[in-house]
C-alpha cells in the first residue's frame, strides 16, 4: 500500500468548477492543466493526457455517451472528462436520471452493476475489469440466505458495496451517506448489517437497535490508526479529524465527523477551521487540493482498485470496448437487486 504523508497545501485560491460542455476547448483544457498542477502532476504528464482528454470529450458526444466518476478517481479523469463526479450515492441516482445511450463507469465494479441494474437498456461500461473492492469480495447470496435462515424474519440492510446477486437476496441497499436513516427507518429492533464489520460497529454506536454484522473489511480505511490521530491531535489541538465510516469504530470515535466521501468533502470546503485530517482514500485529498486552499494534515492511502481506471482505457472502450468490459446482469439477478436499490431511494429520499 502507497502512503502519502504530510500533505499540505502549499498555495492557493478556490478554484470554481465549471463544466465542460459550456467552455470552448481551449479555455477547458487550461482549466484542467491548473488543476492538475495544483494536485502536483508533471508538465509532461500533462502534456500527455490533453489530446486523450480532448478526444474523449468528442467521442462522448458522438456516441452520446457520459462519465460518471468516484472522486476516488485520478484527476486527470475527475476534471478532464468526467460528467459527474460524487460518491455512491450522487453516482446511483445520476445513473438512474440519465439519458445517454452509453454510461461509463469510472468506479468500480458493483458502481458499474448498480448503473447497469437501474439502466437495463443502456450500455454501460467499466473501463478495467480488475477494479474490484475487498468488501463486495467479502460475502456471498449463500452467506446472504445462511444469515436470514439464522437470523429469520430480521431485515437485511445492504451496503451498496457488493455484488449484485448480495443486492438481490437483501431487504434494501443503504450506502456511506444514508445508511443510519435506513436503519432507522425500517420496522424492526433487529437488523442485519452487512457486509462492512466496522461500518456496522459505528452504526451500532448510533442506534439502541442491535445490529448484526459480516467480517468484510475496507482494505483502504482499515489502514486508519487510533495512534496516527492522537499524534495528530497531540501535535495540533485544533485540527478537525474527518472519518469514512468504513474506519475501524475506535478511529471513527475521535473524529469530529464521519460520513460519505461526499459529505467529508462537503464538510471541509465550506468550514473555516485552520487544519483538517481526513480519513479516507486520497482521490478525496485530491479534490480537496484541487477545488480549496484548505490545509490537509496526517496520511491518505491509494484504492488499488479504484486506481486500476486509467484515461488511456476510457479512450479504449470508447472506441471499441471488449466484450468483458461490457457489464452484464441476468434479469432474475436484476429484479431482485433492483427491489433493494429502489427502496433505498424511497428510504433516503
Ligand atoms: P462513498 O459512497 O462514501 O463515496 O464510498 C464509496 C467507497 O467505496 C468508499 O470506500
Ligand atoms: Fe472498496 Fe475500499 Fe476501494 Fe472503496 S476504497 S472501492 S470500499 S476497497
Amino acid at each position: 500500500m502507497y502512503k502519502w504523508y504530510l500533505r499540505t497545501l502549499e498555495t492557493s485560491f478556490p478554484l470554481k468548477v465549471r463544466p465542460l460542455a459550456t467552455m470552448t476547448s481551449e479555455i477547458a483544457s487550461q482549466q484542467i492543466v491548473e488543476q492538475l498542477k495544483k494536485v502536483g502532476w508533471k508538465e509532461d504528464r500533462i502534456d500527455a493526457v490533453i489530446p486523450l482528454i480532448e478526444e474523449i470529450n468528442q467521442l462522448k458526444k458522438e456516441k452520446n455517451a457520459i462519465i460518471l466518476a468516484h472522486s476516488y478517481i485520478t484527476p486527470d479523469i475527475v476534471y478532464g472528462v468526467a460528467d459527474y463526479r460524487g460518491d455512491s450515492y450522487q453516482l446511483a441516482k445520476k445513473a438512474r436520471e440519465s439519458d445517454a445511450d452509453i454510461i461509463i463507469f469510472a468506479g468500480v465494479k458493483f458502481m458499474a452493476e448498480t448503473a447497469k441494474i437501474l439502466n437495463p437498456d443502456k450500455t454501460v461500461i467499466l473501463p478495467s475489469i480488475e477494479a474490484g473492492c475487498s468488501l463486495a469480495d467479502s460475502i456471498t447470496a449463500v452467506d446472504v440466505l445462511r444469515l436470514r435462515k439464522r437470523f429469520p424474519g430480521v431485515p437485511v440492510v445492504t451496503y451498496i458495496n457488493t455484488n449484485a446477486d448480495v443486492k438481490a437476496v437483501s431487504d434494501v441497499v443503504c450506502t456511506s451517506s444514508n445508511a443510519l436513516k435506513i436503519v432507522e427507518k425500517l420496522d424492526s429492533d433487529t437488523i442485519i448489517f452487512i457486509p462492512d464489520v466496522h461500518f456496522a460497529r459505528n452504526i451500532q454506536r448510533q442506534t439502541k437497535k442491535r445490529i448484526i454484522g459480516w467480517d468484510g473489511r475496507c482494505i483502504v480505511h482499515d489502514e486508519f490508526s487510533v495512534e496516527t490521530i492522537k499524534e495528530l491531535k497531540r501535535q495540533f489541538p485544533d485540527i478537525k479529524i474527518l472519518a469514512h465510516p468504513e474506519c475501524d469504530p475506535s478511529v471513527a470515535a475521535l473524529a469530529d465527523f464521519v460520513g460519505s466521501t461526499s459529505q467529508m468533502y462537503e464538510y471541509v470546503r465550506t468550514t473555516n477551521y485552520s487544519r483538517y485530517m481526513v480519513a479516507t482514500e486520497c482521490g478525496i485529498w485530491d479534490r480537496l487540493r484541487a477545488e480549496s486552499d484548505k490545509e490537509l494534515l496526517g496520511s491518505c492511502f491509494l484504492c488499488p482498485y479504484m486506481k486500476k481506471n486509467t484515461i488511456e482505457l476510457i479512450l479504449e472502450v470508447l472506441i471499441d470496448p471488449r466484450p468483458e468490459n461490457i457489464i452484464e446482469v441476468p434479469e432474475e439477478i436484476r429484479s431482485g437487486a433492483l427491489r433493494s436499490l429502489e427502496r433505498m431511494f424511497e428510504l433516503a429520499g
